[in-house]
């Protein structure tokens, strides 16, 4: 019988821990984290909203900056160093996507590592890559190290296979499951769009990640009997039938593949509410360590 991994369930106990571990500091002393959007992305708009929302249910203070899509570079840097000077900010996100006419890499690494609960700076990669404690994880990928280990996923010895190689998923997942101990241990693959024969790839996997923004890229054909499936993608799907005009899916044909699986996470309640309690988790971290360093 399948098991679908339930991301509800497990983002929600984790908020929850998060509630009861913030309730228990000093009186006046709170985490904060600031939002950073640049223009309306529609999707932007929708996470970002998501991760106030669940900021201020655990008790974080949330900032929210916006700023039109004709912010040049060096003002939104400059909006950076303000931010990063401030001691009532521990955590900062910069959501992406940023428009064409600024570069990521430069933004993401201005924020002050200290305060880069994304982990897409180069500070951050680095410390993974040596997988120092204090590194910050980037959020979707530490959330899905994290649904595997609450979902009693053995990753030890497994054969992994990320499909995708983005800086936000599949670069920093395939660092995770390489990683020594509990949630690592793997022997991983990492295929992308260049690569041949998927499916010949995909169906060596014990735990199949697929992170490629293709929807239903991941067919039945391409899983072997009995994996484990994370499905990363979050796709908009134009759906007359919908109020809001669309559907999410994800990148793996969820009817044709679930059959096989041994557990798969749907789309949507899957991976996406596990990358918003991984930035809490973060955001509480970074807290932690101003306080130590205090
Ligand atoms: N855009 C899509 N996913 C993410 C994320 O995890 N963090 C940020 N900052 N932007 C994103």
């Amino acid at each position: 019988m399948t098991q679908l991994i339930d991301g509800n369930q497990i983002a929600a106990d984790i908020i929850a821990e998060l509630t009861r571990e913030v309730a228990a500091l000093p009186a006046g002393d709170r985490p904060g984290v600031a939002f950073v959007r640049v223009g309306n992305d529609p999707a932007s708009v929708s996470y970002v909203a998501k991760k106030q929302k669940s900021a201020e249910q655990i008790g974080i203070k949330s900032t929210l900056l916006l700023f039109p899509e004709t912010i040049t570079q060096a003002e939104l840097l400059s909006e950076l160093d303000k931010l990063n000077a401030d001691p009532s900010i521990h955590g900062i996100l910069v959501q992406a996507p940023l428009p064409k006419h600024v570069s990521e890499t430069v933004v993401f690494n201005h924020v002050k590592p200290s305060k880069d609960v994304d982990g897409f700076s180069s500070a951050n990669l680095g410390r993974l890559c040596q997988e120092d404690p204090n590194a910050f994880v980037a959020c979707t990928p530490a959330g899905v190290v994290e649904l595997l280990k609450r979902s009693g996923v053995e990753t030890d010895g497994k054969h992994v296979v990320v499909v995708g190689r983005s800086l936000i998923v599949g670069k920093p997942a395939a660092l995770l499951f390489l990683q020594k101990g509990l949630g690592g241990n793997a022997t991983v693959t990492v295929a992308h769009s260049r690569t041949r024969d998927l499916g010949a790839i995909t169906r060596q996997a014990d735990i199949l990640v697929a992170a490629i923004g293709k929807p239903g890229l991941i067919t039945s054909l391409m899983v072997r009997d009995g994996a484990v499936v994370i499905d990363v993608g979050i796709n908009r799907i134009a759906d007359a039938s919908k109020k809001t005009g669309f559907r999410l899916v994800g990148d793996v044909d969820f009817e044709g593949v679930a059959p096989k699986c041994a557990k798969i996470t749907p789309v949507p309640g899957g991976v996406g509410p596990m990358t918003v309690a991984m930035l809490m988790k973060n955001t509480v971290k970074a807290h932690s360590l101003a306080r130590r360093k205090a």
